[in-house]
């Protein structure tokens, strides 16, 4: 019996030693040890054996289940550590190779003049308002001191959304707005985006404008001067000088536009400045009475400047950009030029 059972164990050891996979080990362990293998018939035989050799015959049983299990559990292991092995070199990363570096993305060329703007005159003192794109009629128009049919409403072609809602042409909205909710001191401010029925080479029915606004006492055209001539050093270089020429926006009174000196010829005459050496940036003004008045500001006390300018022109005459389509048209050979990295 006890050379049966060893034949068994050398059997066994000898069909383990073939087996290269975990499953065929499986199934050649239950040959061995499962419900209808060869150890268990031994054991189901126990009750055929004599009562007085029944304890040692299941000692042997049991020592030989024993070693046949541990020889199923050493493989088992080995096999199972084997898959490791060549998982883990399989899926080996070479952590030496160069990264695929992801596409970095670049602030757009507005928001750098946006946010430029900004900073110079919250650099001089000045917080940051912005007002809502839809306004009524009253916000975009009346209390700027254009009332309604009133031939001045030609100067920005509307689009209206209802009688008394539109887009709004302008962020000069904003003065108004911050006029009924700040007490003066005031320097403000607002950006945004506006609409206009106007589409040429230098005209979007979209664009960006930003709105400024000083009310305090005793404020003058020529705090405007100063403010804008160190806005425009900032801007563009620090030789660039200003000159301001009469206009008129129903909401200021004087009212300018003001120019730079070209930036490019540095005011010798060239293709940006078309041969006159200065551009045009902005509209600006001292603030018409009837407006601060209308926004409950007292004019006998508090006097105002304000001033409008247009993002994508500055933008344009910063960058020498020709065509203002170029800035919306979301070319990422365009939008890489403005990438800093
Ligand atoms: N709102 C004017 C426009 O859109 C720009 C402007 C001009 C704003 C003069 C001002 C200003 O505050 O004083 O054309």
């Amino acid at each position: 019996m006890q050379e049966k059972f060893s034949q068994i164990l050398l059997n066994a050891k000898q069909d383990v030693e073939k087996i290269d996979n975990s499953k065929d080990l499986y199934d050649l362990k239950t040959r061995y040890l499962g419900k209808n293998g060869e150890i268990t018939a031994l054991l189901r035989g126990m009750k055929d054996v004599a009562p007085e050799q029944r304890s040692a015959f299941g000692k042997m049983i049991n020592d030989l289940k024993v070693e046949v299990e541990k020889t199923f559990d050493d493989k088992d292991q080995m096999l199972k550590q084997n898959e490791l092995n060549q998982r883990l070199q399989n899926e080996a990363v070479d952590v030496t190779l160069p990264g695929n570096a992801p596409a970095m993305g670049s602030i757009h060329p507005l928001n750098i003049v946006k946010n430029k703007i900004i900073n110079a005159f919250c650099g001089m003192g000045f917080e940051v308002f912005e007002g809502p794109e839809i306004d009524s009629d009253y916000y975009c128009f009346q209390a700027l001191n254009i009332p309604k049919d009133h031939p001045a409403r030609d100067m920005q072609d509307t689009f209206y959304i209802t009688e008394n809602f539109l887009l709004r042409p302008h962020t000069s909205p904003g003065q108004v707005r911050t006029m009924e909710n700040k007490k003066p001191p005031i320097k403000i401010l607002s950006p945004g985006r506006v609409y206009r029925a106007d589409d040429d080479a230098s005209h979007s029915p979209m664009f960006h404008q930003i709105e400024g606004l000083v009310v305090d006492k005793g404020v003058s055209l020529c705090d405007l001067k100063g403010l804008l001539d160190e806005f425009v050093r900032i801007i563009f270089d620090k030789d660039t000088k200003t000159r301001f020429r009469p206009s008129y926006f129903p909401f200021t009174e004087p009212s300018v536009e003001v120019d730079v000196s070209c930036c490019k010829c540095h005011g010798k005459g060239c293709n940006l400045c078309k041969g006159t050496g200065w551009i045009e940036i902005l509209g600006a003004g001292v603030v018409n009475k009837k407006v601060l008045e209308m926004s409950g500001i007292d004019s006998n006390e508090y006097s105002g400047l304000a001033f409008g300018l247009g993002i994508e022109r500055i933008t344009m005459i910063k960058y020498g950009i020709s065509n203002i389509k170029t800035l919306f048209e979301s070319n990422i050979n365009f939008l890489n030029q403005f990438n800093r990295r």
